[in-house]
Parts: C-alpha cells; sequence; structure tokens
C-alpha cells in the first residue's frame, strides 16, 4: 500500500502540456485488458493511442476540467455533469473514427456503453486518470485524485468513474468510492448496429432516438 504523497503540487492543464499529458496517457493505458480488447494488435496500439488520447484530452481542455502536477507526471480529465450529457455531436463520431482507424467499432462500443450506464444525478465524471508508469504507486494518483475530491466535498457533489481493473478499483475504494454493479465488455460476439431512418422529407439525416436500457425485472 502506497503512502500518500505530500510533495505533490497540482495544477489545472493547459494547451501547452498537451504533448507531454497526450504521452502520459498513452504509456499508462498502454497495457492491460481494456487495451488489449480495444487494439488487439500492439503494433498498432501506439499509433491508435496516441491519436485517441489526443482527441480525449484536446475535449478536456475545451469542455472539462484537467488537473496535472508540476513536472507533469499526471493527468486527470474531469467533467462536470449537472444534467444528462448530450448526446455526441456527428464531429465527435467522426473525430473517433478518424483517431482509430479499423478500431473504431471497439471504442464507439465502449463510449457507448459509458454513456448508457451513466447516472443522471448531478456529479462530476471522472473520464480518465494517469500516471506516467515510471511514477506509479507513490501516491500521485491518490494526491491528484484527493486535491479535486476536496472540491467537490466543498460543494457536496459527488463523483462517478468506470473502473478498468481490480487494482485500480481497490484505490478508489480507499479514496471513498463504492462499487457499483459491474458492465461487461463483449469480447467474441458479432456487433450489432442499431440503424434509424428518419420520415421522408426531412432536412438532413435524422438522429437516432433515444432509447434507455431497461432495468430488468424481477420475476415474483
Ligand atoms: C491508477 C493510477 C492513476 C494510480 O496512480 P498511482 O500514482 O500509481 O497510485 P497511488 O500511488 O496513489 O496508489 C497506488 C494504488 O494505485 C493503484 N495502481 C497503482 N499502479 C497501478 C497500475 N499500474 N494499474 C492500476 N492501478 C494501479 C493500486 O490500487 C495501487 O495500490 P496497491 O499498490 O495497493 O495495489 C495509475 O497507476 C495509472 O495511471 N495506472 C494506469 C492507467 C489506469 O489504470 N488508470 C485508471 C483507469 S480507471
Amino acid at each position: 500500500m502506497t503512502a500518500p504523497s505530500t510533495s505533490v503540487t497540482i495544477r489545472r492543464a493547459t494547451s501547452a502540456d498537451t504533448v507531454r499529458l497526450v504521452s502520459v496517457l498513452v504509456e499508462a493505458f498502454f497495457d492491460g485488458p481494456v487495451a488489449d480488447w480495444l487494439v488487439p494488435d500492439h503494433d498498432d496500439r501506439r499509433a491508435v493511442y496516441h491519436r485517441y488520447f489526443a482527441l480525449a484530452l484536446r475535449h478536456g481542455l475545451d469542455h472539462g476540467h484537467v488537473d496535472t502536477t508540476t513536472d507533469r507526471s499526471a493527468v486527470a480529465i474531469w467533467y462536470p455533469r449537472h444534467e444528462p450529457a448530450p448526446s455526441a455531436p456527428p464531429e465527435h463520431q467522426a473525430a473517433l473514427e478518424a483517431a482509430t482507424g479499423r478500431y473504431a467499432p471497439k471504442f464507439t462500443l465502449l463510449e457507448a456503453m459509458f454513456d448508457a450506464f451513466h447516472p443522471r444525478e448531478p456529479h462530476h465524471y471522472l473520464a480518465y486518470v494517469a500516471v506516467s508508469p515510471d511514477q506509479q504507486s507513490r501516491g500521485i494518483g491518490a494526491a491528484l485524485l484527493g486535491s479535486y475530491h476536496r472540491r467537490l466535498d466543498a460543494l457536496g457533489l459527488p463523483a462517478y468513474l468506470e473502473a478498468s481493473s481490480m487494482r485500480n478499483r481497490r484505490l478508489y475504494l480507499r479514496l471513498g468510492y463504492r462499487a457499483g454493479p459491474p458492465l461487461v465488455l463483449p469480447t467474441s460476439g458479432p456487433m450489432i448496429w442499431r440503424m434509424w431512418r428518419g420520415p421522408a422529407g426531412a432536412a438532413g439525416p435524422a438522429a437516432f432516438p433515444i432509447t434507455e436500457p431497461q432495468p430488468r425485472r424481477r420475476a415474483r
């Protein structure tokens, strides 16, 4: 278990930090079951992850709150969600497909599953947290999140995240999170694309209708 780091100084990131922080995200997320599922080919993974995390960081800087440390060894991308997020604009899907190429279906599925099961109550969403692999397990991640949690505590707001392994789940439990029902990423079945054609005469392509996952009813 890591002793909490007292020497970590945290500041808000800016676009001047982009190159370094994209690299931290790529290296921190490079290994593990989610990376193996998203981009099984190791030769492709680094290039795809660079483009994907550049997009994610840009989005965080423009629309969320990005924290880093003074040495830029860590990054956390947060989004205030005071009301349910609007569906992603079509430009986002185009940018995602451009960044991830032939792996786009898995990235799209991941984002869709995360969106579908996102809590609707006001909260702040931790989309990504990463510490440079050579700096991990020294208390930096806990310090980075702790600083943001203190602000949320002062505002009386909850936080939400998706933990991608039992190991980092343990960290979040220590930081005061409670685990909810997990999601399982489909690994071997084919993907089914739900399609929608809008009414005749509409000016442009119709948006896909909003649907909610239905809770399963228990048999009485
Ligand atoms: C998860 C992460 C942000 C934690 O930051 P950190 O500075 O290493 O963490 P701290 O030193 O504050 O706390 C240590 C705890 O973090 C977690 N942790 C540390 N290294 C980890 C790693 N490579 N992968 C997953 N969790 C890790 C563990 O719970 C660890 O406690 P343990 O040693 O008792 O198992 C960082 O390890 C990381 O970037 N991991 C890879 C990317 C990732 O999994 N991000 C989170 C996605 S939900």
